[in-house]
């Protein structure tokens, strides 16, 4: 079968179309006919970083069940699917021993004709989604429904706040407004404020014609800040994120776009009572809820743009030019 693989000779990292033995299912296992797969900016990092051995890329990917091993009662072949990012996390709180179990991380991830997954690592995808929409769920939408519905609570009447136009921000605004929330979304490219309108979000800023974001969100919100913000900025914008969110408000620490940013002190957090909660991806429980949420709502995941499998790197590069709103496919 084709598969990506990255692979470190001479300090660089480079991407190449190799040819693998197909996998066959194990104990507990399924192989899938991946049918697409979705690009995150973890895969711009991981796609540079030196390897000691040759890893095939991407957490995000979907397709049909081909086999499925001894011992699999559940999944079955037919049956479409998608792979849980932490292939271990089933449900309960975070744990050390998932970590270990990344796809296209710590282990081989999905960018191959097909793929060997362990049962409880695939949930099967709504019925009315393409497997390019499907292959958006695992990474980048199961963190925004993490952020904004699991830890964060949102109910119908809250503001939302999310930041550019990246696969979290757009799904957290479409989850917002699922919710019945009212969504402050900010980009940095005056084109994209069009777009985000017309995607529902009640009031635009450009975070870089507009420094100041955080006072327009409290103008916004009659000075009592948002109930909820999806910080995906990281150092270099959780400052303001502080000043914008209300009182008792809750801010997702998610991702770290931002860069390093301005010295800040932790008591606007104690003063203000904010609920500051790290937000990693999501457990198979949390995707699945997800799932049935997606289905019942006929919710489409935003593709801005599919590849086709040879165009791997050229889907890599759009990725890092940040011209994108939404998510970025590769049809396999
Ligand atoms: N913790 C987790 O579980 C988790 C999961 C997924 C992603 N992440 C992290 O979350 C972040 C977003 O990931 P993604 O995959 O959604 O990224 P992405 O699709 O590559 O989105 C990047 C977009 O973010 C916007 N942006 C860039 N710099 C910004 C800034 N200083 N302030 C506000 N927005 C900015 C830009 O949109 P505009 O052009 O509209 O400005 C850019 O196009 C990354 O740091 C990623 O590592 C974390």
């Amino acid at each position: 079968m084709k598969a990506y693989e990255l692979r470190t000779e001479s300090g660089v990292t480079t991407l190449s179309m190799v040819e693998r033995a197909q996998p066959v299912a194990g104990r507990g296992e399924v192989v899938v006919r991946m049918r697409a797969a979705s690009l995150n900016y973890r895969d711009l990092i991981i796609s540079k970083a030196p390897r000691s051995a040759p890893l095939i890329p991407l957490c995000d990917g979907a397709g049909e069940v081909v086999e499925a091993g001894p011992g699999v009662s559940d999944i079955k072949a037919g049956d479409r699917v998608a792979g849980t990012y932490f292939q271990d996390w089933v449900s309960g709180p975070l744990n050390p021993g998932v970590l270990r179990t990344v796809l296209g991380q710590n282990i081989d991830g999905v960018l191959a004709e097909y793929v060997a997954l362990k049962e409880h690592g695939v949930v099967r995808v709504p019925a009315h989604l393409s497997f390019e929409e499907a292959a958006t769920l695992p990474c980048a939408a199961l963190t925004a429904w993490q952020a904004l519905v699991t830890e964060g609570r949102i109910k119908a009447g809250d503001t939302v706040v999310v930041m550019g136009t990246g696969g979290v921000s757009i799904f957290a605004l479409q989850f917002a407004l699922m919710c019945g929330a009212r969504v402050i979304a900010t980009t940095g490219t005056d084109s994209k404020l069009e777009r985000l309108r017309a995607l529902g979000a009640a009031a635009v800023i450009n975070y870089k014609t507009t420094p100041e974001w955080d006072k327009t969100v409290l103008e916004l919100t009659g000075g009592v800040g948002a109930d909820h913000i999806v910080e995906v900025g990281g150092a270099g914008t959780l400052p303001r994120s502080l000043r914008a969110v209300r009182h008792g408000g809750f801010v997702s620490l998610i991702g770290v776009l931002g860069g390093a940013g301005e010295k800040f002190s932790p008591g606007s957090i104690i003063l203000k009572g904010v609920r500051l909660q790290g937000i990693f991806v999501g457990s198979r429980e949390m995707f699945e809820d997800m799932n049935r949420a997606i289905a019942l709502s006929a919710m489409r995941p935003v593709v801005d743009r599919t590849y086709q499998f040879e165009e791997a790197a050229a889907a890599l590069a759009f990725l890092e030019s940040g011209r994108h709103f939404g998510k970025i496919c590769i049809r396999v």
